[in-house]
């Protein structure tokens, strides 16, 4: 899955005849999973048409302030354009759109949305090569790079003037990588490993029943997805469950006991930079599981049950730089009951979900957190659980970071 996936990318288009490659670099971006938005120059026009590049990116193309064959013409709002994207990238990038853009010139709608821009802004340089060596032009790498923008360099090969040399812009798979690799390095929690457990445990009373509860597992599983498109490299402990995890990046190991879990999560821990308990774990087992079948032979049964390992408090006492979390479902004294697990298991911060808030907690895809530290607590709004989840690593992020 890219990276790229979800991306909202506004692309510049400028006079260049490399403006031709601009109809494979937006197909890629689109199987990327990417949304596309396109700004042209006028001259640029002159090389692709607004509607092949309409057409693959399935959105408008924006090429002036105004549309001028339409006499109810609306303003193409230019700080909008840029406000949308998560990054612009202007491919071709000639010599004399660098030049503008490293004075601030904004004589067109590409060049006033490059400057009312906030997210980062990549160019990819198409010239010939005695253009590309000008020492204004290379003024303008110059200044454009100070100003944070990123230059995906051109390359070596034939030109269209026909002369052999440096100012050939990059490939569209190459400009597509170049991004690619962008965002994989620049990614939060790259190069950090993170452990979760989700869902129920069970605890086997016969060979045919068990003491289970009705956790889903949604919310680790959204946890897992989530952290994995942050670059971390994720191993989901998850107890039997309906769901399936459709990202192959993440580790996924099944059990079924608290003993198993507990066994899996303690093999992981040292090497974990993060671990965080979401699954509901049976607190008790059966003292002794019956080989056969449990005839019913009397009016009642009554069983013995033990505490299982409490795996969260195990990992509490044992950590060293590792950050714990915590899950707390409560239905009364919540603030105070969350407080004490937080202590009690060596927590970093403890994710309350309170049962007497509608639409939080079990088998729904929502739910209403609050996030509770030693000092503080951060109440949220009820949302889906996938926003949840980039909450809760957010929060994470910030913790590791600190
Ligand atoms: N937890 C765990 N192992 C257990 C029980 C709980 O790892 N045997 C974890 C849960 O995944 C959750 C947190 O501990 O993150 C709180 O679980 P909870 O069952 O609410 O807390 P308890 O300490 O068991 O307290 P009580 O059941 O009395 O509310």
């Amino acid at each position: 899955m890219s990276v790229l996936k979800g991306k909202k990318v506004l692309m510049g288009v400028t006079g260049g005849i490399a403006a031709y490659k601009t109809a494979s670099l937006v197909r890629l971006f689109i199987r990327a999973g990417a949304q596309v938005r396109v700004v042209m120059t006028p001259a640029a026009k002159e090389f692709i048409t607004p509607l092949t590049l309409s057409t693959l990116s399935k959105n408008e193309v924006y090429s002036s302030f105004t549309d001028e064959e339409d006499e109810n013409a609306q303003w193409n709002n230019h700080v909008e354009l840029g406000l949308w994207a998560d990054f612009m990238l202007i491919a071709p990038a000639t010599a004399n759109t660098l030049s503008k853009m490293a004075s601030g010139n904004s004589d067109n709608l590409l060049l006033a949305t490059y400057l009312s821009s906030k997210c980062p802004v990549f160019f990819a340089p198409a010239m010939d090569l005695d253009m590309y060596k000008h020492p204004s032009t290379k003024n303008s790498f110059k200044i454009l790079q100070e100003y944070g923008n990123i230059m995906i360099p051109a390359g070596d090969g034939e030109l269209a003037s026909g002369l052999h040399g440096e100012g050939r812009m990059a490939e569209p798979e190459g400009i597509l990588k170049f991004l690619e690799e962008h965002y994989t390095e620049n990614l939060p929690l790259k190069g950090r490993k993170i452990l979760i457990t989700a869902g129920p445990t069970y605890e086997a009373i016969d060979p045919v029943r068990f003491i289970g509860n009705h956790s889903t597992g949604k919310m680790g599983y959204e946890i897992a997805r989530a952290a994995v498109k942050l670059g971390a490299e994720v191993s989901l402990i998850s107890g039997p469950t309906h769901l399936s995890m459709d990202d192959d990046r993440v580790d996924l190991i099944k059990v079924t006991s608290t003993h198993e879990m507990y066994e899996a999560v303690s093999s992981r821990f040292k090497d974990t930079d993060v671990f965080i308990a979401s699954a509901a774990v049976a607190d008790y087992k059966p003292v002794t599981v019956a080989g056969e079948k449990i005839k019913k032979d009397d009016q009642s049964l009554s069983l013995e049950l033990t505490r299982t390992e409490d795996i969260l408090a195990s990992m509490g006492e044992r950590k060293e730089h590792q950050k714990l979390i915590g899950f707390a479902l409560e239905t009364n004294n919540e603030v105070e009951n969350a407080r004490n697990k937080l202590k009690r298991k060596n927590l970093d911060f403890i994710v309350l979900n309170s049962l007497n808030d509608k639409g939080a907690g079990f088998k729904t895809d929502t739910n209403k957190v609050s996030i509770i530290y030693p000092n503080i607590i951060k109440d949220f709004e009820l949302k889906p659980k996938t926003e949840v989840a980039r909450d809760i690593l957010t929060e994470i992020i910030e913790l590791l970071n600190a």
